[in-house]
């Protein structure tokens, strides 16, 4: 594992030497920000990042659970989702039965601790109004548009390879959204089915912010967000800038292949994780 920090923002990137330790590490995190937040006697709220990349976090974090009984108090930890598509919960593309089936099942995760997007509704403007409700409910907020924003202990995000994020598409107008929380879109990358997504205040209201990045057709998007001249509106992940939490990016020898030697230069190397909880 190799790190770069950038002392001018409070921002890290992790070096992988291949998608499993990057997953295994993710979940090592996920698990330490949880017990943090139970050693202070504090729910911990985390949402989860959609398409393919987190299974294998999943799986890692269900393979471990046993061993991690003393660490993870499950009942103290609430799921909800980034985005998701407007699809039924359990057809093969929705985000939540991926999460269901490798982590949700395999753990003592209470089912009112998952907060899954409405998707399949028709209405997918009113999905995302309700989503909003939630969202405002779990957190208490009492509807201020500008000061009352959910703030999450822990975001999870992918990067798709046109610069997307969450559901957050190049040129969309779900970019501009500075209001609500929640918002419905047309897709830009397959599955193109609508989505819905969390929007850019919620997301860069986190305490912690962390991208899993992996794979070789991500390379040169990756390369383009990191190092690449700004272009929010082409490159919608570059846009994630947490008012004041921490931004994480674990990114895999193959999604790094585009990075600069500079870049490449600042990382240093650090064994595999295999970190004691
Ligand atoms: C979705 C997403 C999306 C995803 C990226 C990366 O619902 O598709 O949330 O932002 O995280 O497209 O997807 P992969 O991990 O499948 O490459």
């Amino acid at each position: 594992m190799l790190t770069d920090s950038s002392p001018d923002t409070n921002v890290e990137t992790i070096l992988f030497e291949d998608k499993d330790a990057l997953s295994c590490y993710a979940a090592e995190r996920f698990i330490e920000l949880a017990a943090s937040r139970h050693r202070q006697g504090l729910p911990f709220t985390v949402a989860l990042a959609g398409g393919s990349t987190p299974e294998a976090m999943y799986a890692h974090l269900a393979a471990t659970d046993k061993e991690n009984a003393e660490i993870i108090d499950w009942n103290q930890v609430f799921i909800f989702f980034g985005d998701e598509r407007c699809v039924s919960p359990d057809a093969p593309e929705s985000n939540f039965r991926l999460a269901q089936q490798t982590m949700f099942s395999q753990v003592e995760l209470p089912a009112k601790n998952i907060l899954r997007m409405p998707a399949e509704l028709p209405d997918h403007d009113e999905a995302a109004r309700q989503y909003a409700a939630t969202l405002r409910s779990h957190f208490a907020l009492t509807g201020d548009p500008v000061t009352d924003i959910p703030h999450f202990d822990l975001i999870l995000l992918g990067l798709g390879s046109d610069g997307h994020t969450a559901s957050l598409f190049p040129h969309m107008p779900a970019l501009l959204e500075t209001k609500r929380l929640v918002v419905a879109t047309a897709p830009g990358l397959k599955p193109f089915v609508p989505r819905l997504t969390l929007t850019y205040p919620v997301l860069n209201n986190a305490a912690d912010v962390i991208f899993l990045v992996a794979g070789e057709d991500k390379a040169d998007t990756l390369s383009r967000v990191l190092e690449g001249p700004l272009d929010k509106l082409e490159l919608p992940a570059q846009n994630i800038i947490p008012k004041n939490g921490k931004l994480t990016w674990l990114v895999d020898s193959k999604a790094a292949s585009r990075l600069s030697t500079s870049f490449h230069s600042k990382l240093r190397e650090q064994p595999r994780q295999t970190v004691e909880l």
